[in-house]
């Protein structure tokens, strides 16, 4: 039902540079994938076929990431390697792939009115990259919200609990909590202080949006740092009509710090990769 999914992958990657200085964090592997065929791969299984990207300068790796390479292909046709380049050209084979730019950081709000040409009037899925989300032997976390999606009709953000003194990280929202894990939401504070938050269910880089959300965000004035956040724009959908909030299956690595970025490559690492070595 829902077709689109949008990766805002315009932003820099400050906290790996030097690593990010010429290639775009989105492109950092964790094991041999890089972070965004990771996310791409998520919507796929999501039943989603349209990718639509938001991108900036020096993000070119990430166009061409998702496009045939012909060297590659003559190259190792017909030899042992080919089986490196399956998953790829899986994903290459099951959606298509637009890109636009952002030509200015003014915030995730305004990423994603970016792409409104892209997406037009239907409702679609955002996925940030950097949030990597696992869940063995289940339904990964944007094909739970679109299941969601099915029954509510209304746009839907992925939650989970966070310690009190990580709240600052975070959009966090306050609800009514309609059954176990799922709130309809009628507050939300982008990046709170610990008194300022409402609750310590923190907004994860998952959401589901109804294409009403356009018109809202180009409403909204700069909020948290002087950006244009999707967080305020949600709160305004929620209260003239209906935000619901998520606590998704799995696990989250949180691959923008270095911390979760080694956590989620041992967890690929011993999970994954490991069991896909075993014999028989
Ligand atoms: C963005 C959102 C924030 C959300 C977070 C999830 O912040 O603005 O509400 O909680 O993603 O990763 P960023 O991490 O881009 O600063």
């Amino acid at each position: 039902m829902i077709k689109k999914c949008l990766f805002p992958v315009a932003g820099y990657g400050t906290r790996f540079l030097p690593a990010t200085k010429a290639m775009p964090k989105e492109m950092l592997p964790v094991v041999s994938k890089p972070l965004v065929q990771y996310a791409v791969e998520e919507a796929i299984e999501g039943g989603m076929s349209e990718m639509a990207f938001v991108t900036g300068r020096g993000k070119s790796a990430i166009t061409d990431h998702f496009d045939f390479s012909y060297e590659l292909e003559t190259q190792i046709r017909g030899t042992g390697k080919e089986e490196y380049l399956a998953s790829i050209r899986q994903v290459l084979d099951s959606a298509t792939f637009s890109f636009t730019r952002q030509r200015e950081m003014k915030g995730l709000g305004h990423a994603i009115y970016t792409a409104k040409t892209l997406i037009g009037s239907e409702p679609f899925g955002v996925i940030l990259a950097d949030d990597l989300c696992m869940n063995a032997n289940g339904v990964g976390v944007m094909g739970q919200m679109a299941k969601l999606y099915k029954q509510f009709r209304c746009s839907i953000v992925a939650i989970m609990e966070v310690p009190q003194d990580q709240v600052h990280k975070y959009g966090v929202i306050a609800g009514e909590c309609m059954k176990e894990g799922l709130f309809r939401v009628d507050d939300m504070v982008e990046k709170p202080t610990q008194s300022e938050a409402p609750s310590n269910l923190a907004i994860i880089g998952r959401y589901i949006l109804t294409p009403d959300i356009f018109d809202i965000i180009k409403d909204t004035p700069p909020g948290k740092n002087g950006e244009v956040q999707i967080t305020d724009a949600l709160l305004k959908q929620a209260r003239d009509g209906c935000v619901m909030a998520y606590k998704f299956q799995g696990t989250r690595f949180d691959c923008g710090s270095i911390d979760g970025f080694v956590e989620a490559t041992n967890y690929v690492y011993q999970n994954i990769y490991l069991k896909s070595e075993e014999p028989g």
